[in-house]
């Protein structure tokens, strides 16, 4: 179900303190869950498309903030948690990602289980995290230095060059 989906990273996201980011939250998907679940937690549900935010509006917790605009344009270094199911092709969502999160904090994605994490794992490596891990079927990237020089790259060119 999709609200168990969402739920399973909770124990997860406790284990990293400061705020939550959800990229591309979508209908609300993981963010506004886990928000719930968590509601001492500040939580920003970030989303480019304008429509989805007027719903994420109505939907969001108290201890939600809805967001609209694009990963890449966010301030780098600053979530303790950035998550993202179905937000792109695996090596996209970890670009995407990666760059929100502050060091000693982590990126959490919602990966198939066929994704390729060797692709995952370089561009890890390029954005200042280490290795995946794998907790419940959740990919977790944990940043261990800043967000180095040239990232983010400009809105669209993850997508269209992607790192791996
Ligand atoms: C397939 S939907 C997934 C939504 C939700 N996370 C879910 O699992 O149901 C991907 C969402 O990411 C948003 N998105 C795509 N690229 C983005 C970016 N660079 N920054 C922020 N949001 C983005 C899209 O507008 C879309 O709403």
């Amino acid at each position: 179900m999709l609200l168990d989906d969402a739920l399973r990273a909770v124990e997860l996201v406790r284990g990293f303190a400061g705020p939550i980011v959800d990229v591309g939250s979508g209908g609300g998907s993981p963010g506004i869950p886990i928000a719930a679940a968590l509601p001492e937690r500040e939580v920003t549900l970030l989303e480019a498309e304008r429509r989805k935010c007027d719903f994420l509006e109505r939907w969001a917790p108290a201890n939600a903030t809805v967001v609209w605009g694009r990963a890449e344009e966010q301030e780098t270094d600053a979530f303790g948690v950035a998550l993202a199911k179905a937000l792109g092709q695996p090596p996209v969502a970890a670009e995407w990602t990666l760059p929100l999160v502050r060091p000693g904090g982590a990126a959490v994605l919602w990966l198939g289980p066929s994704a390729d994490l060797t692709a995952v794992a370089a561009v890890s490596e390029r954005l200042g995290g280490a290795p995946p891990e794998v907790h419940d079927g959740l990919v977790v990237l944990r940043k261990v230095s800043p967000t180095p020089p040239g990232f983010p790259r400009r809105v669209g060119v993850a997508k269209k060059r992607p790192l791996a």
